[in-house]
């Protein structure tokens, strides 16, 4: 017996029941028939997903949740679930679920990496090369038939080749944003508290150096780091002051990760030439002020957003959740802990 069938008391000769999932908000619809085809599904099919208060009640009764980065599973939420074995997270980032207070309760958590990292670090260089080169700001100027002669000096922006690029966090979509700085033939620096494997940073010519030193020495910072109490505001004030005039800031981590107001009023002072903004700290509202400067490309959190890579995510979220229900470890378990424990 395992799984499903043993938490449930059944055995190998009965009929097996299927689990029961709850899919919090819409996803891709090859996800929801590989579900269909293997549990119960309880599908909210709507883009507002579940109310906060009522999250808790409507996962109780099933077995697994496929959950989006919008659900807060809070130590609150997670200690009024009963028999849940599973939160299958449609994200690579997971700070919306307390994952210690998970594996106090032998939740498993999974999540959804690789998939997207290209992707995001594409659109990670959509938006410097955007900011950079005031691609927004051109767009406008046309359409709002503003063009009306050729300037020698009409919305000249900032090179990008032979510059230096900072990169924080050199994870898996760091490295993908240094190879991209490569193809620019930019120099590149970045910092973690985890020096980059030393073959891939004699690939990429990456050299590790302090958080001050990257934030003086850049053209362009770009932010690759996971929400944690110590990258909470990582970049404000103080940091801005840091860095050049000339420079740009790029986030498509974690919107808390900048100090929003902060950055708001940087760019109006111009303390620094300009950002690209994929993430807010409290998203979908913007920090009123980032709404009003012109030297700031803002997007609504798509960094991941190609037809391609939320299709394999949203099946990647399906199939960690249906192997936790079958009693095989998920291929993205985040807390092996919750997995250990419950072996037999
Ligand atoms: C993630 O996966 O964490 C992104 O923020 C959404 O794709």
């Amino acid at each position: 017996m395992s799984g499903l069938y043993a938490a449930s008391g059944m055995c190998d000769n009965c009929v097996p029941m299927k689990p029961a999932i709850l899919v919090t908000k819409r996803i891709y619809p090859e996800a929801i028939e590989y579900l269909k085809q293997r549990a119960e599904i309880d599908y909210e099919e709507s883009d507002d997903g579940i109310s906060a208060p009522q999250l808790a009640g409507r996962i109780n009764g099933k077995q697994g949740v496929v959950s989006q980065l919008t659900d807060k599973f809070t130590a609150d939420v997670i200690g009024q679930l009963q028999g849940i074995r599973v939160i299958a997270n449609v994200a690579v980032g997971y700070d919306n679920i307390d994952v210690p207070a998970a594996t106090r309760h032998g939740i498993l958590v999974t999540n959804t990496p690789d998939v997207l990292t290209d992707t995001t670090a594409d659109f990670a260089f959509t938006l410097l090369l955007a900011a950079a080169r005031r691609v927004v700001e051109g767009h406008q100027y046309v359409h709002s038939g503003q063009w009306t002669k050729w300037r020698i000096d009409l919305l000249v922006g900032q090179d990008i080749h032979h510059r230096t690029m900072g990169i924080f966090g050199m994870g898996r979509i760091g490295q993908a944003v240094a190879r991209r700085a490569r193809g620019f033939s930019m120099r590149i620096l970045y910092h973690d508290a985890q020096p980059a494997p030393e073959p891939i940073a004699q690939e990429l010519g990456l050299e590790l150096v302090t958080a001050e030193r990257l934030l003086r020495e850049s053209d362009f910072i770009s932010l690759h780091v996971p929400l944690l109490p110590e990258t909470r505001h990582l970049i404000g004030a103080r940091e801005l002051r840091m860095m050049k005039p000339t420079a740009i800031l790029v986030n498509t981590s974690r919107g808390p990760v900048v100090d929003e107001a902060a950055l708001a009023e940087a760019l109006k002072e111009r303390v620094i030439a300009g950002a690209g903004i994929d993430v807010f700290e409290h998203e979908p509202q913007v920090e009123p002020l980032l709404l009003k400067v012109e030297n700031v490309v803002l997007a609504p959190h798509i960094a991941s957003a190609s037809v391609d890579t939320r299709r394999k995510m949203s099946m990647m979220a399906a199939e960690n959740a249906i192997a936790a229900l079958e009693g095989q470890r998920p291929p993205n378990l985040l807390n092996p802990e919750a997995w250990e424990r419950s072996e037999p």
